[in-house]
């Protein structure tokens, strides 16, 4: 069940996360999606997805965003943000959900928007359980 909690996620992503939708190279899958990430320094990421002739070649917003955070100097996800037109809210795919785990906590909320409003809050841990992550990396003592 998508559940909605009272805090809500900052304008600024969800307007972001929409801007970028308007960006989205989706010709094959005509489904435009658009995502927004907040850093530790407060900075606002955006991504489009940006698919491709080969198709599994596509690449997805979130993916396109940390891109973007990345480069712009950001090491933290503190916040996510998904934006599509589906009558059912759009949570990051299973890579994706991999991808922000390198970046964002257990706790790091992840909405979900359609065209105008947001419809669901999940948290990464609650998308992606008992993931690996850097940590499992160290060697053990
Ligand atoms: N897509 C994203 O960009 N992010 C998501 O969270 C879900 C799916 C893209 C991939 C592909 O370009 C299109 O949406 C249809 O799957």
């Amino acid at each position: 069940m998508d559940t909605l909690a009272p805090d809500a996620p900052p304008a600024a992503l969800l307007a972001a996360a929409l801007a970028a939708r308007e960006r989205a190279y989706a010709p094959y899958s005509r489904f435009a999606v658009g995502a927004a990430l907040i850093d530790e320094h407060g900075r606002v990421h955006a991504g489009c997805n940006v698919e491709n002739a080969a198709y599994p070649e596509g690449l997805c917003a979130e993916a396109v965003a940390l891109g973007q955070l990345v480069l712009g100097g950001g090491t933290r996800v503190t916040a996510v943000l998904v934006a599509a037109d589906s009558a059912r809210p759009v949570t990051p795919c299973g890579g994706c959900r991999q991808k922000l785990r390198e970046f964002a906590g257990d706790e790091t909320p992840v909405w979900s928007a359609d065209t105008r409003r947001v419809t669901a809050r999940h948290t990464l841990a609650g998308l992606l359980p008992a993931s690996f992550g850097p940590e499992q990396l160290a060697p053990p003592r």
